[in-house]
């Protein structure tokens, strides 16, 4: 018989993994990562950071909330939870989104590239956010361009991600031949990335000592949990694991990467 791998309640056969380079935003690799956070989460300071970005914004159950990289869905699930409105994901991640609607039910999660979003979603939304995926999006522009047409009125946007400090492009981390985090938040770019396509740069939260708190942590715990990642996941999957999120910490130690929280109010801006 086949064996198969089980990451908490995914089971996957060893043919695939054998034959799909081990990714951490592979759906194994997100699935590994919620071993050592607190939830289905696959960003910084887990629900932490989500209360960070939302202690700003309005409590309204009632809002129409975009989440931009849903991922597993447990941020989408935990916003709905808090009562900061009806959440819908979106991620190009077919997978993800097929576990993020089994797992996380009162959410709805659609599987499209954000490029193509506003092709897909019929509804406006009041609120989006954006945990850890902008860093990921090929092309930056046409994804803010395109969200600025699934935006109403007056809707604010929320990025949370990682940011280039200086020298970090030079010299990214590499998974598999490719930077692991490919586009980091530029901060001296973002305004007129923002303005360039449908959104008013509003304000810039850096949170790079809490980036550096996050990431040391999340190495101690990928180290506690050693065994049970083994257990879980084909071999050299913790190594791999334990390599990057090392690397990530050294990067930050070393001020060449941060993070932040971007926000941004739908519609024209002259600079
Ligand atoms: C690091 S994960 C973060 C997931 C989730 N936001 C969380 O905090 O748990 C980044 C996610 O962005 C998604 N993503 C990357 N590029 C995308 C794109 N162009 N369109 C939609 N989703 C994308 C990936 O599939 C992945 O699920």
């Amino acid at each position: 018989m086949r064996k198969l791998y089980t990451v908490r309640g995914l089971r996957i056969g060893r043919k695939l993994m054998a034959d799909t380079p081990i990714e951490m935003n592979s759906l194994a690799g997100k699935k590994a990562l919620s071993l050592v956070r607190e939830a289905d989460y696959a960003h910084a300071g887990d629900s932490e950071a989500i209360d960070m970005v939302f202690k700003k914004l309005p409590r309204d159950p009632s809002a129409k909330v975009l989440d931009v990289g849903s991922g597993l869905g447990a941020t989408a699930d935990y916003i709905r939870q808090q009562g900061w409105g009806e959440v819908t994901g979106i991620d190009r991640s077919h997978p993800s989104v097929i576990y993020a609607n089994e797992h996380y039910k009162r959410c709805n999660f659609i599987h499209t590239d954000v490029v193509d979003s506003s092709l897909v979603l019929k509804e406006r939304f009041d609120l989006l956010v954006s945990f850890n995926a902008f860093y990921a999006f090929d092309d930056q522009a046409a994804a803010l361009q395109t969200l600025s047409h699934v935006a109403s009125h007056e809707s604010k946007f929320a990025i949370f991600d990682y940011v280039d400090r200086g020298g970090y492009a030079s010299n990214p981390i590499m998974e598999n031949g490719k930077p692991f985090l490919p586009n980091p938040l530029r901060l001296d770019k973002i305004e007129r990335l923002l303005a360039e396509n449908g959104w008013r740069l509003f304000t810039i939260e850096p949170l790079h000592p809490h980036f550096a708190d996050w990431y040391g942590k999340l190495v101690e715990r990928t180290k506690d949990a050693e065994e049970a990642i083994k257990e879980s996941t084909p071999e050299g999957f913790y190594e791999h694991m334990l390599s990057l999120y090392t690397q990530l910490h050294d990067a930050i130690a070393d001020n060449r990467l941060g993070g932040a929280i971007v926000r941004a109010v739908h519609g024209k801006a002259q600079l």
